[in-house]
């Protein structure tokens, strides 16, 4: 990484005295109470209050009829997935996934536990590329996977940085193939979209559904996840599994395999403390992309976009991006970048270097899937269908990737909810530097 602090294009700037996070835990003090309250209490275990109240008061605050508390939400995710899996293919063998030999479609943009979960089943992962309106899957590609593989009827989608995608249309083309939706709320909790005329909260919006309160997430636990339903049954099966599929018998009998994924009372005492400060961490998110896009609306950049008459984004992470004709060279290998500066153009990895030699924390765009090692030999299609193999020898690729061109060109900028104006305001100066 670059040292900034003494290149003369940022004189002046004093760095932070204390870190900017990206995005930290905003502690209010009721956390404190309900852990106190369950250690008091001797529930120091995955049964007790908290985590009754914490489904309660999520389901009430979603819209959904039954939440289960969850060690994480990449464990409310599998479950999800497994569960629905199993509604299509049947019950698998102890040894075996219920998705083997299965495609599914999924995001491609975002977090590598949205879809881990289709490989945790032994099913194959089909990215879909993202659209340009609100960086979600694209309903056109989605249109698309469907002509080159009818058979699939999984699909799983995030709501990127707390963004809700094209659910209407991404809905009516799972209806249209008979396919579910496992649908990942873990950044977009509280952001809401209006479906049929009516305003829904993420985390109702598929027919399986997931929320996290990882540390760095809108509210947290420090852990903890939930899967969210309005099935009786479904419920039921997920909190089986989460307690190893313990049968009713007075020993330890198995009926089909379980896991250890339960949420602890201690965790849910802290999510429960954060749960009446949801409303006001949004406000605050929300103020801070404001701010941002006020602040850098004279450079050659543009907020990450939503659609204001369908949703209310929950604004957990502001990022931008870099218009091409402003993009300075920067390339990036597998673990490293390089980049050069040139006047009146910067890059993602300047700024991010920049404002971490000052103390700020940013982060690159979640980088797609597709691209990812891992699933670089899984299917990837866009608007123009399959998406993968598009160049040869003699004719240079010209291929649509738009997740490809927002991880390139996109940063996400420091979005903690404790940031001063006055923080903020030194983090969008050093970004004007970086163009100088
Ligand atoms: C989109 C997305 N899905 C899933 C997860 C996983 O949640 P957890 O960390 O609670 O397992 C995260 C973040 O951590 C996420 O950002």
């Amino acid at each position: 990484m670059n040292d900034f602090r003494t290149d003369p294009r940022f004189k002046g700037i004093e760095p932070f005295e204390k870190k900017v996070w990206l995005s930290s835990p905003t502690m209010h003090g009721d956390e404190q109470k309900w852990v106190d309250d369950a250690i008091q209490t001797n529930w120091v275990s995955t049964v007790g209050a908290n985590i009754n109240e914490v489904e309660r008061l999520m389901a009430e605050y979603v819209g959904v009829k039954y939440a289960v508390g969850l060690s994480c939400g990449t464990a409310a995710l599998h479950l999800a997935t497994k569960r629905a899996a199993e509604k299509l293919y049947g019950q698998a063998k102890p040894n075996a996934g219920t998705l083997a030999g299965k495609k599914v479609f999924c995001s491609d943009v975002t977090f590598d536990a949205s879809i881990n979960p289709v490989a945790y089943e032994d099913g194959e992962a089909v990215f879909i590329d993202t659209e340009t309106d609100t960086w979600n899957m694209s309903p056109e590609a989605l249109e698309e996977a469907f002509m080159l593989y009818p058979d699939v009827k999984l699909v799983v989608i995030a709501h990127l940085y707390g963004t809700p995608g094209k659910m209407e249309e991404i809905r009516q083309i799972c209806d249209k193939h008979g396919a579910l939706i496992v649908e990942d709320a873990a950044e977009s909790l509280g952001a809401k979209y209006k479906l049929g005329g009516r305003w829904v909260e993420t985390g109702s919006l598929g027919d399986y559904n997931a929320i996290s309160f990882n540390g760095n997430k809108i509210i947290t636990g420090s852990a903890g996840g939930l899967f969210l339903t309005d099935s009786k049954e479904d419920a039921d099966k997920v909190r089986k599994w989460s307690t190893q599929s313990r049968e009713a018998a007075p020993w330890y009998q198995h009926e089909e395999i379980g896991y250890n994924y339960r949420m602890s009372n201690i965790v849910a005492g802290v999510i429960r403390g954060q749960i009446p400060y949801l409303d006001e961490h949004i406000a605050q998110k929300r103020a801070i992309y404001e701010r941002y896009r006020e602040g850098l609306k004279d450079l050659p950049v543009r907020m990450n976009p939503y659609d204001a008459e369908k949703s209310e984004p929950n604004f957990w992470l502001s990022c931008c991006i870099i218009d091409e004709e402003a993009m300075a060279p920067m390339v990036r290998g597998e673990n490293d970048y390089l980049y050069t500066s040139e006047s009146g153009k910067s890059s993602p990895q300047e700024i991010l270097d920049a404002i971490a030699s000052f103390g700020a924390e940013g982060r690159p765009i979640w980088k797609p899937m597709h691209m990812q090692p891992i699933y670089r030999t899984h299917p990837f299609v866009t608007v123009e269908g399959n998406g993968r193999g598009r160049t040869n020898a003699y004719i240079k690729g010209s291929g649509v990737d738009v997740g490809a061109d927002i991880f390139r060109r996109g940063l996400c900028l420091p979005s903690d909810n404790k940031m001063t104006e006055e923080q903020q305001d030194r983090v969008i100066e050093i970004i004007h530097r970086c163009f100088r």
